[in-house]
């Protein structure tokens, strides 16, 4: 029977660069994809930009663009990123669309004529400079609970705790640096306290163990006992100034990025029926017999099963057959992170000529269908990559076609092998049933072990045939003939099984065997007799740790023109996760403080340096500064790029790139005055030039407390002498 079958990815931010951690997601969404096509069956798989919201307003502004060319650019960027790792999407598509409209107006039409829109007025956090409301990753202060300085309106990095963003002590806004006051204003909120809301997920969570476990005990957990009602309304529209849709007859009022980004699946894939001529209410009407599913990282899992099919339900449309968490990605045990140079970019790694297909098989092997975090473990990686691939898969067919080229003409043994192969080889032709039903559970993992045990099994048939030996007797030609037949086959076979993850080696095996573009009921026989094959190329490279190194080193931040490394915090470049508070639904465990090196009471400034002269000091130009203008750098974790006005006249700055960014926010540094080293030679960054430093005190490994910039007395004036 032939299945109807749409299928989505989460749609990434139109404001970042596309990393391997997204890769996860992509690579195990695209292996189910071409698996489901293998098969035979009607699969679609769609997704898009998620190109609305405050931070990529904001970005653009900062860039000096529209937000329609920051979104055109990216939209560009992703494409590449994502078909330089074969992920092919039937429809890659935009949120900031018709169609993604048309639908948001419509289900929020739909909901309002059902009673589950509710317009209600709330106070929050207002950016008197800036003039606009601020999202709680916009507003930083005080830690309520631990006292620590800088930290997000949602939520502690240092302490984990989650609070209000009016819970902050010293609050700020990171967009101007002003202190934010209180604003009321209207807001529409999605009933989903609604006693029809619950009564409808409640059920449709429990329905037929659709969910994995996991998932399934974290929606109870979110649903409460029967006799509770732990949901609360959904606060679905935003202020302007913002980067979305006007919400119909609410002039100044805008969907909130969350209410159409899901939204977005179906107006991709409406583009998507428009352009092939396929029928949209198929899929998405009420009566649908087509599957849907969702494939998303466990931090939206609260969007995807509580919000998405409410909406739904209550609009009149299908909802999703089911939603495929996953968990997250670590790299060699921790956090991807910019100063160790794990935070890999999709575009580094194939910029540093690293094989798609490594990270494909790899992520695959790891892939078990289960929400548990995931880790690349750089050793791992090079060892199993090589090791498998092309120890024991790609060498099978390296190791026959020499002789069937050299010796046979090209062709395969004109007799039928079948009874040979199976007597010989078994198991290979019957392991396709086993193997589609991993795939089909997205248990990778346990699908590529069985075919890894098959490959096994034939590397051990060549060790008992030694086909070179043979080579080298008389009278062995037809044995030859045999052995190097059935291991083409056998490569063959193994090409089917490993194709949903390895498609465009598979295309190049296809090439080499001179067969048409392979699908899973082909492993339902052998090549017949006589079979011609093309000459072999080497289909692929083993990895080199030294590619790996180059890897980390490429994607390493460079702090080295500053003073001192500090803890960092991420630049507040995505909308949060969760519907209220970040914490709440991310299950991120938040490390503990690292205590100083130091130990004991107050910060250590390390050992002190050997003693200098004067003259050795006065070889140093310092000079005091006006920070003129200071902005984030695009891609620097840590780095803020001053411009320095030290009295050359005629409005002449200096570039400084500061390691500061985790204890300042640019625009509360605008119009300061701080001191500089005048007569540094200039460095050349990833960034950009600097032309100096500034200078700051900090603990040894700047760490703890903190750091902080220098500031002369009042009366200073930029270009004076610092002695
Ligand atoms: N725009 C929202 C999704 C809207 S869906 C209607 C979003 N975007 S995202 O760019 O932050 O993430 C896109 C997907 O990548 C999410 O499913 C997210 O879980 C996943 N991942 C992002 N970083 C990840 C890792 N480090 N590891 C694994 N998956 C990760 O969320
Ligand atoms: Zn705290």
């Amino acid at each position: 029977m032939t299945r109807k079958i749409l299928v989505t990815s989460a749609l990434p931010y139109a404001n970042g660069a596309i990393h391997l951690g997204h890769l996860v997601e992509y690579i195990q969404t695209d292996i189910w994809t071409r698996f489901q096509k293998m098969r035979g069956h009607e699969c679609w798989y769609v997704c898009a930009d998620d190109t609305h919201g405050t931070p990529i307003m904001l970005r653009a502004e900062k860039e000096g663009i529209t937000p329609e060319q920051l979104i055109a650019r990216v939209h560009e960027e992703h494409s590449r990123d994502f078909a330089g790792f074969h992920v092919a999407f039937d429809n890659y598509y935009t949120t900031h669309s018709e169609e993604t409209r048309h639908y948001s107006e419509d289900i929020f039409g739909k909901l309002k004529a059902a009673g589950l829109i509710e317009i209600r007025s709330i106070e929050q956090y207002y950016d008197p400079v800036k003039q606009m409301f601020l999202p709680d990753r916009f507003i930083k202060g005080e830690c309520p609970k631990c006292g620590a300085k800088d930290q997000y309106g949602d939520a502690c990095e240092s302490c984990g705790a989650a609070y209000a963003p009016t819970d902050l002590k010293n609050p700020y806004s990171a967009v101007s640096g002003a202190e934010p006051v209180l604003k009321s204003s209207d807001h529409y909120f999605f009933r989903l306290s609604d006693p029809r809301c619950q009564a409808f997920l409640r059920e449709w969570t429990q329905r037929g163990g659709r969910l994995q476990s996991e998932a399934a005990n974290k929606l109870q957990e979110w649903l409460g006992a029967p006799d509770e009602n732990k949901l609360t309304d959904w606060d679905i529209s935003r202020d302007a100034p913002y980067f979305g849709f006007e919400i119909p007859g609410a002039p100044g009022k805008f969907f909130y990025v969350w209410l159409d980004a899901p939204i977005g699946y179906m107006g991709s894939f409406k583009n998507f029926c428009t352009k092939k001529g396929l029928d949209f209410d198929e899929f998405w009407g009420k009566d649908s017999k087509a599957e849907l599913y969702h494939f998303i990282g466990k931090d939206i899992l609260y969007f995807h099963a509580l919000f998405w099919p409410a909406e739904l339900e209550h609009a009149g449309y299908r909802t999703p057959t089911n939603v495929f968490a996953h968990g997250f990605l670590t790299v060699d045990g921790a956090k991807m992170s910019k100063s160790r140079g794990t935070f890999i970019t999709a575009e580094s790694y194939l910029t540093q000529g690293l094989n798609p297909e490594w990270l494909r098989y790899y992520f695959a092997a790891k892939l078990n269908g289960s929400m548990e975090d995931l880790d690349l473990s750089l050793e791992d990686f090079t060892q199993r990559v090589n090791s498998d691939l092309i120890g024991k898969y790609i060498n099978i067919a390296s190791r026959a076609a020499g002789f069937i080229a050299k010796r046979f003409d090209g062709k395969l043994q004109r007799e039928h092998v079948i009874a040979r192969f199976r007597a010989e080889l078994p198991g290979l032709l019957e392991a396709a049933d086993e193997i589609a039903g991993h795939y089909e559970m997205r248990d990778y993992a346990r699908g590529l072990r069985s075919v890894m045990a098959l490959a096994d099994r034939v590397n051990q048939y060549v060790d008992r045939n030694q086909p070179w030996q043979l080579a080298k007797q008389e009278g062995q030609d037809a044995k030859l003939h045999e052995v190097c037949t059935l291991l083409i086959n056998a490569f063959r076979l193994l090409t089917i099984y490993l194709k949903p993850v390895l498609p465009k080696l598979a295309q190049r095996a296809e090439e080499f065997l001179n067969v048409a573009p392979l699908h899973w009921r082909d492993a339902e026989y052998l090549l017949p007799p006589a079979h011609p094959i093309n000459p072999y190329e080497h289909l692929m490279q083993r990895i080199d740790v030294k590619q790996i190194d180059a890897l980390i080193a490429a994607n390493r931040e460079s702090l080295e023109p500053t003073a001192a490394p500090a803890a960092v915090s991420p630049a507040p470049t995505s909308e949060p996760h969760s519907p209220q508070r970040h914490a709440q639904h991310q299950q991120a465990i938040i490390p503990p403080p690292q205590p100083s090196p130091a130990g004991g009471e107050g910060v250590s400034g390390g050992a002190f340096a050997p003693v200098i002269g004067i003259d050795d000091f006065s070889k140093v130009d310092l000079r005091i500064a006006r920070i003129v203008d200071a902005q984030h750098v695009a891609g620097a974790d840590k780095l803020i790029r001053l411009s320095l006005d030290i009295g050359e006249g005629d409005g002449k700055t200096r570039t400084v790139f500061a390691g500061i960014k985790a204890a300042y926010d640019p625009a509360t540094l605008v119009g300061r005055l701080t001191v500089m080293v005048a007569n540094l030679a200039p460095r050349k960054m990833k960034f950009g030039l600097s032309e100096g430093m500034v200078l700051a005190a900090s603990d040894a490994d700047g760490k703890s407390p903190g750091i902080f910039l220098l500031s002369p007395d009042s009366g200073a004036q930029p270009g004076m002498r610092v002695k």
